[in-house]
C-alpha cells in the first residue's frame, strides 16, 4: 500500500528500524486502563465482566441476564434492563453539574464556529425530538437523515434516540439512488436533510440531490425537515410536506420531552454497509449493548475523559462518525469536535491549525487521510504546536508501519501512544487494538483482541493458524456491540457472518467478518484485508458487485468486472473492466457515462480510478470471471496462472492497454 515507493517522506534510520514501541510512561500514568489484569478479568468472568461496561450508563432499570445465548447466534445483552441514549449523552451530564462544558465544539469549512455546551444540547435536542413527535413520528418508526457534517446532525440523532425513534443516517456524499434504496429497505418515511455545505469553498447543493432521493422511495414520504446551512448563498422552495428545521425548532421554544424508555434489545440505529451482494445490509445495532460497547471502548482505548476536547475526523454517516464522534463519546460527556469541511482547505495545515487552536487531547483519523499528510510533507504538522496531544487513533483499513511511524514522529513527537484499531460497522465498535496504557505498540499490526473479544486466526479447517502464517479472522464469542441481524432479513444476518464456520448442530457459532489476518506470538493480530468482494477506498466499503451493476446499467456497456488495485493514498482504487456492446468502441464519451453511473449509484466515492474498455473478459470454462487477474493487472503485477481460462490471450492485450494508459 504505497509503502517504500514514499522516498520524498523522512524517518531517521532509527525508526525505520524499530519494530516495537513501549507506551511513554506520561500517558501510562494517567491511563483509563492501565492494570494488565484486565484481560484475565474479562476471561475468568466472561461474560459478567462486561457489566463493567454497562455500567458506565445510567439505567431506568436493572438487566435481568447480561447476556442470553438462547437463539444465537440472536444474542441478546443486558436483558431486562431499560435505558434512553439520549438521556446518557446530553441530560444526565447537565443534572451532574456539568451542563456549561461543551459538547459539540462544530467547525465550518470557512472558518465559522459553534459551540454547544450540553445545556446547549440539552435545549435543543429537546426541542427537535418535540417537532419529530408533532410531526407524527412515533416510537419505532425509522427516521433517515441524509446530511453532512452539521450540528443539526447529532442533534437529530440524539432526538430520534430521545423518543425511540431509531435513525438510519446516509453518508452525505452518496447518491440520490442510494438515499432511497436505503429508504425503500427501512421502509422510512421521515427525512432530515439539509440545502447544502461546503466543500472546498465552494457552496454544495445538497437539497436537489435528496428530493431526487425521494423521488425514488416506493412508499409515502410523511415529512422532511430541511436544515439551511446555506442562507441566502442558495435559495431553494420547500414543497407541501417539507419544514424549515429552525422554525420547527423556535416553535418549541423551551419544550420538554420525556426521554423514553427502551428495552435493552430496542434498536438504536440502522447503518448500511456494503456486502457481497449488490444490496446493501442494514446492520442493526441496539441501545442498551451498542452504547454500553461504545462508552466502554471509548473510554478504555481512546482514554477519553470528560474535561478532554477530542477529534474524530470522521463523517458521522458512517460508523466510526457514530460509534466514537457521537455517541461513545457523548456518553462519556466529553467535549467533541466536528469540522465540516476538507483536510486541505484553505491549506494543508487545516487540521494541524485547528487541533492548535483547540489544544484537542486525542486525535482519531484513517490510515488513508495519514498517507495524504505524508505526501503533502511533514512542515504544515510542523508549522503547529501540537503538543495539547496524549493520544493517536486510526481506524478503516491496514495501516503500514512507515505511515505509522510518520504519524508517531511528525504529528505525536513520539510521545503519545498510536492504537490501531480494527472492527467493522457490525461490530459497532473496537475489536482489536491496544490498550494504550498497557500493551507495547507494534506499527502494522493492530494488537491483540480487546478483552473479552474472542478473536482467532483460523484456516479453513477452524484449527488456529500458527504464528506468522495467514488465515481468517474470526470472534468465537459475542460481544455487547455486535449487529443483532441484518434489518429485515435474518436469515442473510446467518449466511453472511456465521455460516462459513459455526457448527449449529453443536450450538457453536462463530463470527466472520470476512477478513484475512495473521498473528504473532503475543497474540498480535495483523489485518491483511477483506477476502470478499469488497472493496477498501479511503477507508470507505464498496461492493464490487454495486459498481458492476452500475456499469453494467449504462447504456452501450455489455459486462463489466471491477476490482481493487493498489493506491498511494486511497489504499485501494476502484478498477473497472467493461465489454462494450455491438461496435461502441469505448469512446470518450462511453467513458463519461461510466463515471456518471457509478456517481448516480454510489456516489463520487466510488468514482472509478481506471476505467478499461476490452472485447472480452478473462473467464474459466466454466464462465467465471477471473477478478484475480483482473487485480494483478491493476497492480500491474506478474501474471499468475493463466491456464484455466478459456481466453488466455485477453490477458496479454487489456494488460497492454493499462500500461499504455
Ligand atoms: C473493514 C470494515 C471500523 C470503522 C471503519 C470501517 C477494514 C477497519 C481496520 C484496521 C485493518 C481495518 C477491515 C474491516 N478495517 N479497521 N485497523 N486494520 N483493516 O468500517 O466500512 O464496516 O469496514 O475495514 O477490512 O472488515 P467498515
Amino acid at each position: 500500500m504505497g509503502d517504500g515507493s514514499d522516498q520524498d517522506v523522512q524517518l531517521e534510520a532509527r525508526l525505520v528500524e524499530q519494530d516495537s514501541f513501549e507506551p511513554p510512561e506520561e500517558f501510562v500514568e494517567q491511563a483509563n486502563v492501565s492494570d494488565p489484569g484486565i484481560y484475565e478479568e474479562f476471561e475468568e468472568n466472561w461474560p459478567d465482566a462486561w457489566e463493567q461496561a454497562a455500567d458506565l450508563l445510567d439505567w431506568e432499570s436493572e438487566w435481568d441476564d447480561v447476556l442470553v445465548e438462547e437463539d444465537a447466534p440472536f444474542y441478546e445483552w443486558f436483558v431486562g434492563g431499560e435505558l434512553n441514549a439520549a438521556y446518557n449523552c446530553v441530560d444526565r451530564h447537565v443534572e451532574n453539574g456539568r451542563k456549561n462544558q461543551a459538547a459539540i465544539r462544530w467547525e465550518g469549512e470557512l472558518g465559522e464556529e459553534r459551540i454547544y455546551t450540553y445545556q446547549d444540547l440539552y435545549r435543543e435536542v429537546n426541542e427537535f425530538a418535540a417537532a419529530l413527535r408533532d410531526l407524527g413520528v412515533e416510537e419505532d418508526d425509522v427516521v433517515t437523515m441524509h446530511m453532512p457534517m452539521i450540528p443539526e446532525l447529532p442533534i437529530a440523532m440524539l432526538a430520534c434516540a430521545r423518543i425511540g425513534a431509531p435513525h438510519s443516517v446516509v453518508f452525505a456524499g452518496f447518491s440520490a439512488d442510494a438515499l432511497a434504496t436505503r429508504m425503500n429497505s427501512a421502509d422510512s418515511e421521515y427525512l432530515v436533510t439539509c440545502d447544502g455545505y461546503y466543500r472546498r469553498g465552494d457552496a454544495l447543493n445538497h437539497i436537489e440531490k435528496a428530493n431526487e432521493g425521494l423521488a425514488g422511495v416506493e412508499h409515502e414520504v410523511e415529512d422532511v425537515v430541511v436544515v439551511d446551512r446555506l442562507g441566502d448563498e442558495q435559495p431553494y422552495e420547500l414543497s407541501d410536506n417539507q419544514h424549515d428545521y429552525d422554525e420547527l425548532v423556535a416553535a418549541q421554544d423551551g419544550e420538554r420531552v420525556e426521554p423514553v424508555p427502551r428495552d435493552a434489545e430496542d434498536m438504536l440505529f440502522l447503518m448500511y454497509t456494503s456486502g457481497t451482494t449488490g444490496e446493501p445490509k442494514g446492520a442493526k445495532h441496539t441501545t442498551g449493548g451498542y452504547l454500553s460497547y461504545v462508552a466502554w471502548t471509548a473510554q478504555s482505548v481512546l482514554d477519553i475523559k470528560p474535561e478532554d476536547t477530542y477529534w474524530c475526523s470522521a463523517d458521522i454517516g458512517w460508523i466510526t462518525g457514530h460509534s466514537y464522534i457521537v455517541y461513545g463519546p457523548l456518553a462519556l460527556g466529553t467535549t467533541t469536535m466536528m469540522y465540516e469541511g476538507t483536510p486541505d482547505y484553505p491549506d494543508k495545515d487545516r487540521l494541524w491549525e485547528i487541533i492548535e487552536r483547540n489544544a484537542v487531547d486525542i486525535f482519531y483519523t484513517a490510515p488513508t487521510a495519514i498517507r495524504a499528510f505524508m505526501k503533502w510533507g511533514e512542515e504544515y504538522p510542523a508549522s503547529r504546536d501540537l503538543s495539547s496531544l496524549r493520544l493517536l487513533g486510526t481506524v478503516g483499513e491496514p495501516i503500514n508501519p512507515r505511515a505509522w511511524k510518520w504519524y508517531y514522529k511528525h504529528i505525536g513527537d513520539e510521545s503519545c501512544p498510536v492504537v490501531d484499531t480494527w472492527w467493522q460497522t457490525e461490530t459497532g465498535g473496537m475489536m482489536v487494538t491496544t490498550l494504550p496504557g498497557i500493551n507495547e505498540m507494534k506499527p502494522g499490526s493492530a494488537g491483540p483482541a480487546l478483552p473479552g473479544i474472542d478473536a482467532k486466526v483460523i484456516h479453513p479447517d477452524k484449527e488456529e493458524v500458527d504464528p506468522g502464517q495467514a488465515g481468517h479472522l474470526t470472534v468465537q464469542k459475542p460481544w455487547p456491540g455486535m449487529l443483532r441481524t441484518v434489518y429485515g432479513n435474518d436469515e442473510r444476518f446467518v449466511s453472511e457472518y456465521w455460516e462459513e464456520y459455526s457448527d449449529p448442530d453443536n450450538d457453536e457459532w462463530i463470527y466472520f467478518p470476512e477478513d484475512g489476518a495473521k498473528i504473532d506470538e503475543d497474540d498480535f493480530i495483523t489485518v491483511l484485508g477483506r477476502i470478499d468482494d469488497v472493496l477498501n477506498v479511503s477507508g470507505h466499503r464498496l461492493g464490487t458487485m454495486e459498481i458492476e451493476s452500475a456499469v453494467v446499467g449504462v447504456e452501450g456497456v455489455a459486462e463489466a468486472a471491477v476490482v481493487g488495485g493498489d493506491h498511494e493514498v486511497k489504499g485501494e482504487a476502484v478498477y473497472v473492466y467493461a465489454i462494450t456492446e455491438g461496435d461502441t468502441d469505448g469512446d470518450g464519451e462511453l467513458r463519461e457515462r461510466v463515471v456518471e453511473g457509478v456517481e448516480d449509484a454510489i456516489g463520487p466515492i466510488a468514482r472509478p480510478e481506471e476505467i478499461v474498455f476490452t472485447p472480452e473478459l478473462p473467464k474459466t470454462r466454466s464462465g467465471k470471471i477471473m477478478r484475480r487477474l483482473l487485480e494483478e493487472v491493476a497492480n500491474g503485477e506478474e501474471l499468475g496462472d493463466t491456464s484455466t481460462l478459456r481466453n488466455p490471450g485477453i490477458v496479454d492485450d487489456i494488460q497492454q492497454k493499462v500500461q499504455s494508459d
